[in-house]
């Protein structure tokens, strides 16, 4: 797939895989897809397995991320885990304002701001995650949840902090729901963003950022959305936790 940016496809786990479990997805997929370097790979265990995956994946090109971190330092904050934290086990990409996260946990662009600001400043890089709801949608609205979203969550963010910054697309109505946008709505929204992002911080971030796609995306689907100019990968909830599924949605698009 002939891309202006390189594709990153990223595996969230979510709440899912045991040590062992997660020791063997990552071997198998370690096999299958450790020494490509056509699209960059990313892996997000939850955090009781990110030791074990860093160890297991040290000379691999598959890299780790986590799926959440405090805004905060060290310090009384307790069940919390900072950035320094996930650097101290080789991870490289944190996942933040997932809408799971904005649902459950009442995540504010603020609070997601504060992350991605902290997230950056540790050297790690923010896999930001948008989206609207299948009501906003229906309201017309989703350009403007979205914007919001894109304006407050990477509010004061420099150029070169921008250009570390992965945007993921993820319609609410569309994750886990088997319910995938089509690639007409994916790109449509995706060029939203790159034109928010050219308002706000010129063309050659603009031209730079990647922006992936979330929501139902399965080795079927994975071509069509990822063959889209702006979307430039995926971020990847159930196909992500078997090997087959997650590496054929990679090799689909590397032809
Ligand atoms: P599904 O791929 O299971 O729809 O999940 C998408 C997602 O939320 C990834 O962050």
């Amino acid at each position: 797939m002939n891309k202006e940016r390189k594709l990153i496809i990223a595996g969230n786990w979510k709440m899912n895989k045991t040590v062992a479990e997660a020791t063997d997805l990552v071997e198998a997929l370690d096999r299958d897809l450790g020494t490509q370097t056509d699209v960059d790979v990313v892996v997000c265990p939850p955090f009781t397995a990110l030791d074990t995956v860093s160890a297991k994946l040290k000379n691999s090109l598959i890299k780790v991320g986590a799926q959440n971190m405090s805004e905060n330092d060290y310090g009384a904050f307790t069940g919390e885990i900072n950035a320094g934290m996930l650097r101290d086990l080789r991870v490289h990409y944190v996942i933040l304002g997932h809408s799971e996260r904005r649902e459950y946990q009442k995540e504010s662009d603020a609070l997601i701001n504060a992350k991605t600001k902290a997230a950056l400043t540790a050297g790690l890089k923010p896999i930001v995650c948008v989206g609207e709801t299948l009501a906003q949608r229906e309201a017309n609205e989703t350009e403007s949840v979205v914007g919001q979203q894109i304006a407050g969550s990477l509010a004061g963010l420099d150029a070169e902090q921008l250009k570390d910054t992965v945007i993921a697309y993820e319609p609410v109505w569309a994750i886990g729901t088997g319910k995938t946008a089509s690639s007409e709505q994916a790109q449509e929204v995706h060029a939203f963003i790159r034109s928010e992002i050219n308002k706000s911080h010129g063309e050659e971030v603009a031209k730079a950022v990647r922006i992936q796609y979330g929501g139902s995306v399965k080795p079927a689907n994975a071509e069509e959305l990822l063959g889209q100019p702006d979307v430039d990968g995926a971020l990847v909830g159930g196909a992500s936790l078997e090997a087959r599924s997650f590496s054929d949605i990679i090799n689909n698009t590397r032809n």
